[in-house]
């Protein structure tokens, strides 16, 4: 899967990569695909929510893949274990530009892991009132979900280890390297 050439050499903190650009770039087309087809009849824009920070590159390669009509917009909130937040809990931090009422969103998010940032965020937008809501997320973390949530276009499973690159950080480091690497464990 790793690209030698077309990968940037790991630092020390990176101990592999576990999803290539090119590997990556294939399956968003494949998700686009399918995000087309599912929408095809859509009466106005589909209303794209990412989720600040993580899904802006996921978003930016998304968007520029679908062929339906839409709308990119924005929201950001906080992650657990920023400003000592307790896990599990969700602040909203910016919200969209866009009202929701009455249109069909999809929320583009860079990782599913407990599922408390995007349970909070469906629930958010069915109080707002919005015609359809449905997800996509690039990367699920499948043995850390604590709360059910369904989504509808998902890129990649991977283990329980910390990912870092196309959009997902550690301390704010690696966001943008073109391959999601696994980092070891940091002390
Ligand atoms: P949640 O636990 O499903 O609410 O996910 C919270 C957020 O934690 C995600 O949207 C990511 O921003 C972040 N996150 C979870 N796992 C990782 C990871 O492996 N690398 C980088 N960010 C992560
Ligand atoms: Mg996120």
């Amino acid at each position: 899967m790793a690209d030698s050439l077309s990968s940037p050499p790991l630092t020390k903190d990176l101990r592999r990569v576990l999803i290539d650009a090119d590997s990556i770039s294939r399956r968003v087309d494949e998700l686009a695909r399918e995000i087309d087809e599912r929408y095809k009849d859509i009466e106005e824009p589909l209303i794209l929510v990412g989720v600040l920070k993580g899904s802006f590159i996921y978003m930016a390669d998304l968007a520029r893949k679908l062929t339906i009509p839409h709308i990119v917009d924005f929201i950001a909130i906080s992650s657990y274990g920023a400003q000592g937040d307790k896990r599990g809990e969700v602040r909203l931090l910016m919200d969209t530009r866009e009202n929701l009422s009455g249109r069909d969103v999809l929320v583009v998010e860079d990782i599913l892991d407990s599922g408390n940032t995007l349970s909070y965020l469906i629930r958010l937008f069915k109080s707002r009132g919005v015609k359809s809501i449905s997800t996509t997320v690039f990367l699920d973390k499948p043995e850390r979900h604590e709360v059910p949530v369904d989504i509808a276009f998902m890129g990649f499973d991977i283990p329980d280890v910390w990912v870092v690159g196309y959009g997902l950080d550690y301390k704010e480091k690696y966001r943008t390297l073109p391959y999601i690497a696994e980092m070891y464990p940091q002390k």
